[in-house]
């Protein structure tokens, strides 16, 4: 006993000295190969991710190559999330930026989207990013204030852009793509009420959904679903292909 102690307290002070040192430059930018996003031919998608906190809101901001990572780094397209913190639950909107200005949407955020941030889940088998210690710990201080955001609301007024619907929504429209996903296990987060609650999952968010449960994030040890709930899921999956 006394032995595993000791062997775990020099690895204790390494976390503590490096979370210490992170905490310093939370800011810094960190590049991974996403895991779930691919280009249209199936290659990787390249990320640069920032956070800028504050007290009111925090902004994230992502580079992102469809193109390689040796891309030209003034073309990689620009995204934001902003989480505004001052509204109850928190509140989000979702932006395309180029050369400082907003732009349309490439895609509809709200399909994977569904409640602000992601989580970053790198592809840690990448033959073209190398992640660092330090890497690793960011993401994880990242993915950490994700979590600890609880449910967030898209704002409406992100629908509108310039004073008129955008030419790219943002959501999709209709009753099939509002439906909701009600599968117990999953409804005891994905939820718009309760301690855990994120927030209902919706038709339009299948391909995430899909991607989620196939990888075995979702849902989260040590929550299973029996069999009844995954004929339902791969049902719901279903009906959008
Ligand atoms: C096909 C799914 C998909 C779409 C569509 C999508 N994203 Fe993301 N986005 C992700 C995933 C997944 C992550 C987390 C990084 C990772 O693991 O790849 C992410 C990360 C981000 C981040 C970094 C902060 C975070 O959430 O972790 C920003 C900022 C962002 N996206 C903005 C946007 C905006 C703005 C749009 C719409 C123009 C958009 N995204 C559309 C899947 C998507
Ligand atoms: C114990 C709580 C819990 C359960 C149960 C759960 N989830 Fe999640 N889910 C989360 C959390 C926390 C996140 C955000 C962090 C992450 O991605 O790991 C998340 C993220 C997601 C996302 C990405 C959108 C978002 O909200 O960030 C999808 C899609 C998702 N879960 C699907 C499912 C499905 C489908 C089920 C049921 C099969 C399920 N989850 C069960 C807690 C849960």
């Amino acid at each position: 006993m006394k032995m595993s102690v000791l062997m775990i307290l020099p690895i204790l002070l390494v976390s503590l000295s490096l979370g210490a040192a992170l905490f310093e430059d939370l800011s810094t930018p960190v590049v991974m190969e996403s895991f779930e996003s691919k280009t249209k031919d199936k290659d990787p998608v390249f990320n640069e991710i920032t956070i800028q906190p504050g007290d009111k809101k925090d902004i994230w901001l992502m580079a992102q190559s469809h193109n390689g990572i040796h891309y030209s780094k003034s073309k990689w397209d620009q995204i934001k999330i902003v989480v505004d913190k001052t509204t109850e639950p928190y509140s989000a909107t979702y932006h395309q930026v180029k050369n400082g200005k907003e732009i349309e949407l490439r895609a509809a955020c709200y399909i994977c989207h569904a409640n602000g941030p992601r989580a970053i889940r790198p592809n840690y088998e990448s033959s073209s990013v190398k992640y660092s210690l330090k890497d690793k710990a960011l993401i994880g201080m990242m993915n950490l204030r994700i979590k600890t955001y609880g449910r967030i609301k898209m704002k409406k007024s992100n629908l509108i852009l310039d004073g008129r619907p955008r030419q790219r929504p943002l959501a999709y429209d209709g009753p099939k793509n509002w439906q909701e996903l009600n599968i117990p296990t999953c409804l005891k987060c994905h939820n718009d009420s309760g301690f855990l609650s994120r927030g209902i999952l919706k038709g339009q968010q299948y391909g995430t959904i899909e991607h989620l449960t196939k990888t075995g994030a979702m849902p989260p040890w040590p929550y299973k679903l029996d069999e009844e709930e995954k004929k339902q899921l791969a049902e719901f999956i279903s009906s959008f292909k």
